[in-house]
């Protein structure tokens, strides 16, 4: 994957727990515009070990002399999260890919209603700025547990004014999605990214109202769970690759030198499958991405964030 070496040139703190990064390019070169809703992935190596995590960019897409991107502190972060908290400073160098977008806005809607959990907030941040300079019509709704976690809203509600509406959980304020999606008229499209629960909800709600699937957008990276240790032999390498507890398929194939595919390595756009050959247990499917019935078929594997329960599994890489 085409990559870019930068410079981090600034970092802010946004929340108690939420940081801005901005990056330069290290040669000096303007970066490509983006489309809102895209997102990078930032290479880190951290005591030898590389971790790539994907992060939305905020910002303007057509303002390309910098990228930022905000990234929440995670409790149990398995790496990146804390490193670019606690050990990236200006100046620091890293690696990130290309802009991919997985959370494009579709421009046949007649209306955006965007809606945003969290750090769940950070595509909106740059699709709100072409909706802006597209003279779109659209609304966010943007709930956080409290005023601790408030991320960007000051900026949120200078640039979107009426547009913008507020849920504070700690206030006793949610989002009413039944009537949010009630009240929409013809040709709205939703988006929506935030935590998981907020996000199934979300998209049965809409289901159950009777929107049409393809007016449905969701944004979800999962980070790889840990399970059991298992080993993978990839048929093509023909060598086998020992996966431990707290690594993902990917990151396991990648540590022992074989290049694969990916793109979110969040378990949401397919680009990392790869064909099962065999197994002598079951595979311990994690994505958004099969359907239920490839899960069940057994034939393919996002290994990104799925694993296997086998003493071995054998893959077409
Ligand atoms: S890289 Fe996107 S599903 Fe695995």
């Amino acid at each position: 994957m085409s990559t870019f070496k930068v410079v981090v040139s600034n970092i802010q703190q946004i929340t108690p727990l939420i940081k801005q990064f901005s990056f330069i390019r290290e040669d000096g070169a303007s970066f490509p515009p983006f489309s809102g809703g895209s997102h990078v992935v930032v290479a880190m190596n951290i005591n030898g070990r590389l971790h790539r995590n994907p992060y939305s960019l905020m910002g303007s897409p057509q303002a390309p002399d910098a990228y930022h991107i905000a990234v929440r502190l995670q409790e149990h972060s398995r790496g990146g999260s804390a490193y670019l908290h606690h050990e990236v400073k200006v100046g620091s160098q890293l690696e990130i890919t290309y802009p991919n977008n997985l959370f494009a806005l579709d421009k046949r809607a007649r209306k955006h209603l965007l809606v945003a959990g969290g750090i769940g907030i950070t595509p909106f941040m740059s699709q709100i700025d072409d909706l802006i300079r597209t003279k779109a019509n659209y609304e966010l709704h943007y709930a956080y547990r409290s005023q601790d976690h408030a991320a960007f809203t000051s900026a949120l509600k200078e640039k979107c004014a009426e547009r913008v509406h507020v849920y504070v959980e700690s206030e006793g304020l949610s989002i009413d999605l039944k009537a949010l999606l009630s009240k929409q008229p013809l040709g709205t499209h939703v988006y929506v990214c935030g935590p998981n629960a907020m996000v199934v909800a979300l998209i049965e709600t809409a289901r159950s109202l009777g929107w049409p699937e393809n007016h449905i957008h969701s944004e979800q990276f999962l980070a790889p769970p840990s399970g059991e240790p298992f080993k993978v032999k990839l048929a093509k390498s023909n060598i086998e690759v020992h996966v431990p507890a707290e690594m993902s398929m990917l990151e396991a194939i990648e540590a022992a030198g074989v290049d694969a595919p990916y793109s979110c390595r969040g378990g949401a756009c397919g680009r990392c499958e790869l064909e099962v050959i065999r197994t002598d247990g079951v595979l311990v499917h994690q994505d958004h991405y099969l359907s239920e019935a490839d899960k069940a078929a057994g034939k393919k594997i996002m290994p990104c964030v799925s694993r296997a329960k086998c003493q071995s599994l054998e893959i077409n890489l």
